[in-house]
């Protein structure tokens, strides 16, 4: 294993203790609103700084991105690792046992190792750049759907941006009528691990941040799948707007949804 990867495996091992933990007396937890339906706890901010301690101190020099925590600026910013410490933050407060811990290192702005660590079924999802995706070093492969008939997808509802919700609905239906069934599992980092390991066929959502997807990137394409924007594109970083797939299935959702959206969904 590069010794990065294990690195990001260490921390985001470390993060799982910390989450588990705090899963045994959930009423200890102290929840706040960041925003609109978006939910913080110490638990997400305590997960972040083992992940920070378990970097730096192999790393100091490296920069970090972490959503809880902010931006660190590093000497040598040519690396940059992007955490999510808890995604599922609202299935954690809720007791729903569905959330991972997503840790994503970047090279000169490529994603180069990803984890995304699972800490209730135990189950890390791992990625290098051209050595393939893992799951408990079992090798991943995207499934072989390249229509939607028959599929199972994943996706995110826009819970915090509700001015979308026409559009995602159009969406939503446009693909739903072709599709076996439709997912909303509540963790974007597993949604795209599942993709990786071709549980899920395909999945979108409007809205993600680096950290929701920067190591379900990787892990989907060295899985042999691909991500897009809702308009077959490479803007998905600065958008968020997402759908990874193999490249097939991705061109099929393209296809579908494309008519439907806003001109501000396209970009
Ligand atoms: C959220 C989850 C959720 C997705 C949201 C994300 P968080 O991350 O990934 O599935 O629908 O868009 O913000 O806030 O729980 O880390
Ligand atoms: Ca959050
Ligand atoms: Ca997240
Ligand atoms: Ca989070």
């Amino acid at each position: 294993m590069h010794p990065m990867l294990n690195i990001a495996v260490r921390a985001a091992r470390n993060a799982g203790k910390v989450i588990l933990r705090a899963c045994e007396d959930l009423s200890k937890v102290e929840a706040e609103q960041k925003g609109t339906n978006d939910f913080v706890t110490n638990v997400d901010k305590d997960a972040e700084a083992v992940i920070r301690d378990t970097i730096l101190k192999a790393y100091p020099n490296h920069a970090i991105v972490g959503e809880e925590l902010g931006h660190t600026e590093g000497s040598d910013a040519d690396y940059l690792w992007v955490i999510d410490p808890l995604d599922g933050t609202t299935n954690f407060i809720k007791d729903i046992p569905h959330f991972a811990v997503s840790i994503a290192l970047k090279v000169k702005g490529r994603v180069e190792q990803a984890v995304v660590f699972d800490p209730i079924r135990g189950e890390l999802f791992t990625a290098s750049r051209g050595q393939g995706a893992q799951l408990n070093s079992k090798r991943l492969r995207v499934s072989k759907a390249n229509e939607l008939t028959g599929t199972v997808l994943a996706t995110g509802f826009p819970f915090k941006q509700k001015h979308h919700m026409d559009a995602y609905t159009e969406a939503f239906k446009a693909l739903f009528i072709h599709t076996a069934d439709i997912r909303r599992a509540g963790s974007a980092a597993l949604d795209m691990a599942y993709v990786a390991a071709g549980r899920i066929d395909g999945f979108f959502e409007i809205g993600l941040k680096p950290w929701d997807t920067a190591a379900g990137e990787l892990l989907v394409k060295e899985a042999g799948g691909m991500i897009t924007d809702f308009a077959g594109g490479a803007n998905y970083n600065r958008s968020g707007n997402i759908i990874c797939g193999s490249p097939k299935l991705c061109q099929a959702i393209v296809k579908e949804i494309r008519p439907v959206l806003t001109e501000a969904l396209l970009k």
